[in-house]
Parts: C-alpha cells; structure tokens; sequence
C-alpha cells in the first residue's frame, strides 16, 4: 500500500477564502454542471424531496414494556433496510453534553488561523486541521474545513494531535467521544439482534469492542456567496461501520439519495443525532440487507454549520467480508473481502466519489 506523504497544491482554507468576503468563488470549488445542488427548486414540484427520515425515540428500548421494545427493534431494522438513515432521541447523551461538544469547536474554528495551523493535517494520517479529503491533482474541492483525531483504538489515540485550545476542549472530546462509544456499541447489538445473529456477532466481526476504530470528524462549512456553484461535501457514502452525526439544527444541509434518487434535504428533530449505516456494515450483512446510503452537504450564503461526525469502524487489518451465517444458496456473498484501513484509502486519495467504491467491490458472478 502506498501511502501519500503530502497534498499535492499548497493548501488553503475554505474558511479564509470566506472571510475575505469575495464575491465569486475561485473556480477550483466550482462543480461541473451535474454535480451542482439545486438550491432553489428542490422541494417545489416534488412531494418526496419534502419526507425526512425516521426519528426513532431509544427510550423505547429501555422500559419494562415488551411490546413497546419489540416496536422500537422494528422501527431501528425499518430503517436499517430503507432509508439507511435515521435520526435517535432520548439516546443516552445530555443536551449540555451536545451544546457544549458543538461550542468548543465552534470556538476552535474562530481561533486566530496561526494556531489553528499548528495542527494542519497531512493526508498521511488525515488527523489534524484540514481543508481537502483526496489527493488528486487540480480536482474540484469542497467548500469546507474540518478535525480529524482518533479516539480509539487506544494505540492510534494521542492527544497531542488533539486541539489544544480552547481550554477543556480535549476534556468535553473525550467525554463526547466516550458516549459515542457506549451509543454505538449498544446499536452493534441492536443490528446484530435485528438480523438474527448472536447480540455480539457484528461486534466480533469488527474485531471486538476494544480494538474497533472511533474517530470523530468535524466539518465546518463557512458562508459561501455562490452556494449553487459549489458543495460542502460532495457526494459519498460513508466507508467505515456506523456514524452518528450531530448536525447543526439551525441550518438544514444534510442532503440523503432517496429510493427515486432524488435529494432529500434532512428535517432535524431537536437534539436528536443522525445515525447511518457505513460501507463495511452494508458489506458484512452480505446482500446489502442493511443500506449504505449517499449524502451530501450543500452550503449557505448567511450561515456558517458545524457538525460532528463520530465514526465508529472495523479494527483496521481485519478482514471483512459478508457473514456467512447470511449467506443463502439464494442470495450468496454480494462482495469481496477487504480491510477497513485497505479500503479507506480510496476516500484519502480519490475523496468523495459517490458509491463507485462499493461497486467494485462486487463479486464476479
Ligand atoms: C461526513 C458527513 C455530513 C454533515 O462527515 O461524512 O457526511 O452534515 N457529514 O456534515
Ligand atoms: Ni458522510
């Protein structure tokens, strides 16, 4: 595997681009014609534009009530199988938790750029402060910046490629990350239990709790003046296990592929997370039973959004591949097996490219 050492053009921030109030946006973040959002007609003709996608109350899952558990499992497999994204309330996490999580690194990306640049990413590792996701030479960009740091494992966990500023930042990281963890590994047992599988199958399949990968990925979209020229992240699907998203309410960007293929831009319920299905998730439940779903994110000329992307992955060296006990002589194995840190190389040197990954990793019939 080669590994890339640096960007291939100097990099320059989304954010300082923003802030010296252009009026036109430089042509490198400019997309072709049928890429570009259609900011202005999406929800007019179209009554499935304006479906969201399911909120799901977790509480249901925790109270003595059998049929009202049972109903909740449902909703979760429902939508596991559908739309492969949907939104949780009463998860577990407090809404100062939330609020305090998005503060820090909304006060973080309005630190003075020198500090800010003293944590500049390389596509190396991709942890740090970043401007691009791909390393491809004079491609169209994204219209935004973010963070990328490990939480565990606990041999790629270090804190000093974590902000250092504002002060606690890494203190409400850490607890953030930690109640990500517990969320995802009570939802691995949820997916397997929904499949029929022993509650701790998919867990094992990812190589058990304490080598299994969560990062966190915050996005920042500054302002942009041509927001139906450009993107803030184009589109992909999510390469690892599951993602919990913490979006920010007061800017709708979030947009899902839905079953007609058309873009739904995504309804938030307040303080709720988004929770999708990633690649090796769609590639273990052979068959595609559960969904990997492709998103963008559009951008806005009045409002600057940040959100959080808790990641939550195979241990990288572990092959994964479709679980044979999903296997059928009907539906046989739908991919071929990979490594999570063999197949997120792709994303770190193509960037965001639809679903074309997962396609190619379908097995020769
Ligand atoms: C991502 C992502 C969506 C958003 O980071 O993979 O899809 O709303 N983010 O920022
Ligand atoms: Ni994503």
């Amino acid at each position: 595997m080669s590994i890339i050492q640096d960007w291939p053009e100097p990099i320059v921030r989304v954010q300082s681009l923003s802030e010296s109030n252009l009026r036109a946006i430089p042509n490198r973040y400019v997309k072709p014609l049928s890429q570009r959002p259609n900011i202005n007609s999406h929800n007019k003709h179209n009554p499935h534009t304006t479906t969201t996608i399911p909120i799901i109350d977790l509480g249901g899952l925790y109270t003595d009530d059998i049929t009202l558990q049972a109903k909740t499992l449902d909703e979760i497999s429902k939508a596991c199988r559908e739309s492969g994204f949907f939104q949780v309330v009463n998860h577990g996490m407090s809404t100062q938790l939330m609020d305090q999580a998005k503060a820090t690194w909304k006060e973080f990306f309005h630190l003075p750029m020198e500090l800010k640049n003293m944590h500049a990413n390389s596509p190396k590792t991709y942890e740090g402060y970043g401007s691009r996701l791909g390393v491809e030479k004079g491609a169209i960009l994204d219209w935004s910046d973010y963070y990328f740091l490990h939480y565990q494992p606990s041999s790629l966990k270090d804190y000093t490629k974590w902000p250092s500023l504002p002060l606690h930042c890494r203190d409400i990281i850490e607890d953030y990350c930690k109640e990500m963890v517990k969320l995802c590994e009570s939802l691995m047992k949820i997916l397997s239990r929904n499949l029929g599988l022993e509650e701790d199958m998919l867990q094992n399949a990812f190589g058990g709790k304490e080598e299994s990968g969560g990062c966190l990925r915050v996005n920042y979209y500054p302002k942009c003046p041509q927001p139906e020229l450009a993107l803030g992240l184009s589109p992909h699907s999510d390469p690892g296990g599951l993602t919990i998203l913490l979006p920010d309410e007061q800017v709708a960007a979030l947009q899902v592929r839905g079953s007609d293929d058309a873009w739904i831009t995504v309804e938030l319920a307040p303080h709720a997370f988004i929770v999708n299905i990633g690649d090796q998730i769609q590639k273990m439940l052979s068959n595609s039973i559960y969904k990997s779903v492709e998103h963008r994110v559009i951008v806005n000329p009045a409002n600057e959004r940040l959100s959080l992307a808790f990641f939550y992955n195979p241990k990288g060296d572990v092959p994964i591949e479709p679980l044979k006990e999903l296997e059928t002589v009907d539906s046989p194995a739908l991919y071929l097996s990979t490594t999570f840190d063999r197949y997120r190389q792709f994303i770190r040197t193509q960037g965001p490219r639809s679903k074309c990954q997962i396609e190619e990793l379908k097995s020769p019939r």
